[in-house]
Parts: C-alpha cells; structure tokens; sequence
C-alpha cells in the first residue's frame, strides 16, 4: 500500500517536472526566434489566462497585451494562447502589409479555423474561409451598397417610431424622465431593425415580448440579441444557405453598431458639451434635407461622437488573421512560420499614445473636418476583409441616435458603472449603459 502511495508520488512529480520542461520550451519560442516576447507567460494558460477564466472581457485583455511590451515601441510581439505562439501587430505599416498588401497570405482569420459553438457564427462571412468566404462576399457586398441603404433607411425609421413611443411611454410615468438601460434599448431596436430589413418581418421588442422576442427577456446584453434573433432564424432555415448566411450576418454586424450607439450615448451623457454640439448639428441637418438618406449623412459631427467612441470602445475590439505560408515581415529579417495567427489589438492601437494625443479623453474633434486621424485608427478593420457593413453601422446608429437626441437629454446616472462583459469577444456592458433620459421642453 505505502508502495503504491510512493509509486504514485513519484510519478506524479516526475510527470510536473516534464511538462514544466515541456511547457517551458514550448513558451520559449518567440524567443528562440529572435522576436521580443510578452513576460509571464503562465505554465498551462500562456498569456490568455485572465480572459479564458473570464477575468477580464477578451478584448480589452489583448489590449492589456498590447500595453505589456519590454519595449514600448516594438512593431510586434510575441505571445501565447495555451502553447500556441500568436503574433501581436503593433505597428500600422506592417498591420498594412499583412491586412492589405499582402493580403492572398493572410486571407482568413484565425477565428475561422478553430471550433465554435455557435454555428451561426460560423456559417456568416466573418467565421467563412476562403474560397467560400470570397464567394460570400461577393454576394453581401451588393446589399450594402448606397442604394440598398437609401431603401433600408425607411425600415430604420419605422423601428425608430416604435422606440421613441415606448420612450414617451417610459419618461411621461415618471415627470418626463426615466432611468433607461441604453445597452437594453439598443439591442431591442437592433432586434426590431435586423429582423425587419433581414427578414422582412415586423417584430416590437419593446412593447410585445412575443414568440420570437419572448426567449430574450431573462438573458441578458448580447443573448437578447442572438437569441430572440436565432429563434427568427430558426424558423427560416429551411430556406436555405445563403438565407442563414445573410441573416446570419446581418444579426452579427448589428450587434456591432447597436453597441457603438449605447457607447455613444453613454460618452454624450459625460460629456454635455459635445452632446449639444451633435443636437445641433442634427437639427441643421435636418433643417437642411429632412429626415433623408443626405440628410443622416450630413451629420458629420455625429460622425465625429461615433468614430470618438469607437475609438474609446472598440465594438470589434481585435482583428486576427492567419498566415497561410511562411511570411518575412519586410526589413526586420523576422519570419512569421505558416500558421501563425496574427493579431491587432485595436484597444491597444487606439489607446496608444503614440498615435493618439491625450488617448484616453473622449474628443470628438480629433475627426474634424473627416481627416483620418491616424493609421492606427482601425474600428472597421482593414483590406479586402475589413468591415463591409460600415455605412449600414453608420446609419444605423446615426438615426438611432438623432431620434433619440432631438426629444432627450442624456445624462449620467451616478448609480452606474460600466463593466466590461468578460464572456463576449465584442465590446459591450456586463450589466447595463443605465443613462437618465430627459424630455427636452421645447
Ligand atoms: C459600428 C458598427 C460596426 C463596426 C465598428 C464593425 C467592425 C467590424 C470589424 C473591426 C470587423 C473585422 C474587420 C477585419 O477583420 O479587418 C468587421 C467585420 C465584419 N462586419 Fe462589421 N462592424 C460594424 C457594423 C457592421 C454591420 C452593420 C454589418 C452588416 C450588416 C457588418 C458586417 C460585418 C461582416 C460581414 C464582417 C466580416 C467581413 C469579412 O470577413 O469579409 N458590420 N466589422
């Protein structure tokens, strides 16, 4: 029986000591190549740990990353998932290189290549591997164009109506103002939105939580979304593949800009100032063109709040690529080995103070004037992959957003704090975005 103990005893230590030896030469290899390393890699977990163990939300966790170089101004570094070596884009000429110029080596995403749960997930153009993914494309780019939008923009007004009345609703109970989750109205609107330009269909999440929306209400931010939206789906798969791509994709890209407004709104409560500013500018907008397709996009310093916080709070916050073939990053003599991902943290880039003035301060003037700010401003990533649903998430948020503006002031609500949701791989609140919504008297 001791003999058994001791048997087991020393097996086990000796087992610990050959996956130290292995773990280590393993999470040496960055090092081994020549490439600057991030430090504190864990034995078991490399440098994910705090997001696999949902710490921290995923994204913000590569931006951590990002901000964890020896040397500040490394172009790239090296780091683990587990014991794979993943490599970290800090620089926005080589970011170029890989995601433009360079593209037919890094046409697919990491992402793409690795087992999801969701298989809607996988079956939209963002989890599509080439040559499916350039067929796809191919096929969506068409229903994002200018003229499609001019079409949308009807349906995005109507769901608008529906969420404006329930707003009314909300803020005449209580003396003209009401406390509102505005991460809960978004998603309700992006519900509404996506299934009536998707799907064809009319659906109030905000005033029957009927079958299709029902199934949300106990989930909380994205689950509502996806999960009132999946059952949608559901019902309609028998329509066929490129039904479920589309509208798969629809649901994930909307998710993208419902954030990007409850971000909006909640920078614009902080700061009054720039929110009188776009109140303004919607008014003249409108004055000039109407509640027109010119007219959202003559709203150019509501542009200017969107592209702010979609710096501060990058909806897509990280953008991955796999290497197809062995890649020699130019003039560092470095070889990236087939089958390395490569990663941009856009956290990192955007709150790098090397690319931005005073990173950290929401100021929606650096996009005066509708310069590109810097190459390091990346929210609708980059190249031939790079977000082809920019001015559909534009619009989207733009109409969401001046309709609420023109009849509330947002303000804080000193009872809340934002809490990034640590199970998500998008940017969006744990809990809530609780503003104070506050009829304007006119
Ligand atoms: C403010 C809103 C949005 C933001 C910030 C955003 C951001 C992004 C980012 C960063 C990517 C990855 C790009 C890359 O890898 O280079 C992406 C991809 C994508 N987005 Fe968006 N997005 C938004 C809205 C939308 C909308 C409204 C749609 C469609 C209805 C959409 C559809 C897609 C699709 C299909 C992809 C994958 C493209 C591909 O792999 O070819 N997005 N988005």
């Amino acid at each position: 029986m001791l003999f058994g103990i001791f048997l087991v005893v020393v097996f086990g230590a000796v087992a610990l000591v050959l996956f130290r030896s292995y773990a280590r030469y393993k999470l040496n290899y960055w090092n081994r190549r020549g490439v600057e390393q991030l430090p504190n890699a864990d034995l078991v977990f490399g440098h994910i740990k705090d997001g696999v163990l949902f710490r921290t939300a995923p994204g913000w966790h590569m931006g951590v990353l990002h901000n964890s170089t020896i040397n500040k101004d490394a172009p790239f570094v090296g780091f683990y998932i587990f014991h794979k070596p993943c490599l970290l884009l800090r620089d926005p000429n080589i970011i170029k290189d890989v995601m433009i110029r360079r593209f037919d080596n890094f046409t697919d995403r990491h992402y793409a290549g690795t087992q999801q749960m969701d298989s809607l997930g996988m079956t939209n153009l963002f989890g599509l591997k080439n040559p499916t993914w350039k067929y796809l494309r191919s096929k969506i780019t068409p229903t994002l164009s200018g003229n499609k939008l001019r079409q949308m923009l009807p349906l995005l007004m109507q769901t608008a109506k529906t969420m404006m009345n329930y707003l009314k609703e909300q803020t005449n109970k209580s003396n003209e103002q009401a406390v509102i989750d505005a991460q809960e109205l978004s998603y309700k609107y992006t519900t509404d939105a996506t299934a009536n330009i998707a799907l064809g269909i009319t659906v109030d999440s905000f005033h029957d939580p009927n079958e299709y929306t029902k199934f949300g209400n106990d989930c909380s931010s994205i689950s509502y979304t996806c999960k009132g939206l999946g059952l949608i789906l559901s019902l309609i798969l028998r329509n066929g593949d490129n039904l479920v791509n589309l509208t798969g994709t629809y649901i994930s890209g909307f998710e993208s800009s419902s954030n990007s407004v409850s971000f909006t709104l909640m920078e614009l409560a902080e700061n009054p100032e720039y929110q009188d500013k776009a109140r303004e500018d919607i008014e003249r907008a409108i004055k000039e063109h109407g509640l027109t397709y010119s007219g959202f996009n003559d709203m150019k310093y509501l542009d200017q709040c969107i592209y702010e916080s979609a710096r501060l709070h990058p909806p897509v916050p990280t953008v991955d690529r796999l290497t197809k073939e062995d890649y020699e990053i130019p003039g560092t003599g470095v070889t990236i080995k087939k089958g390395t991902p490569i990663f941009v943290s856009l956290y990192g880039m955007h709150l790098d103070p090397q690319f931005f003035k005073q990173p950290e301060i929401y100021d929606p003037s650096r996009f005066a004037g509708g310069q590109t700010v810097s190459d390091a401003f990346l929210p609708f990533g980059l190249g031939p992959r790079m977000c082809p649903g920019k001015q559909l998430g534009m619009l989207h948020a733009k109409v969401v957003l001046a309709m609420i503006l023109r009849e509330y002031s947002v303000t804080q609500n000193p009872e809340s704090e934002l809490v990034l949701d640590s199970r998500f791989m998008f940017t969006a609140a744990a809990e809530s975005i609780s503003l104070r919504f506050n009829k304007i008297t006119k």
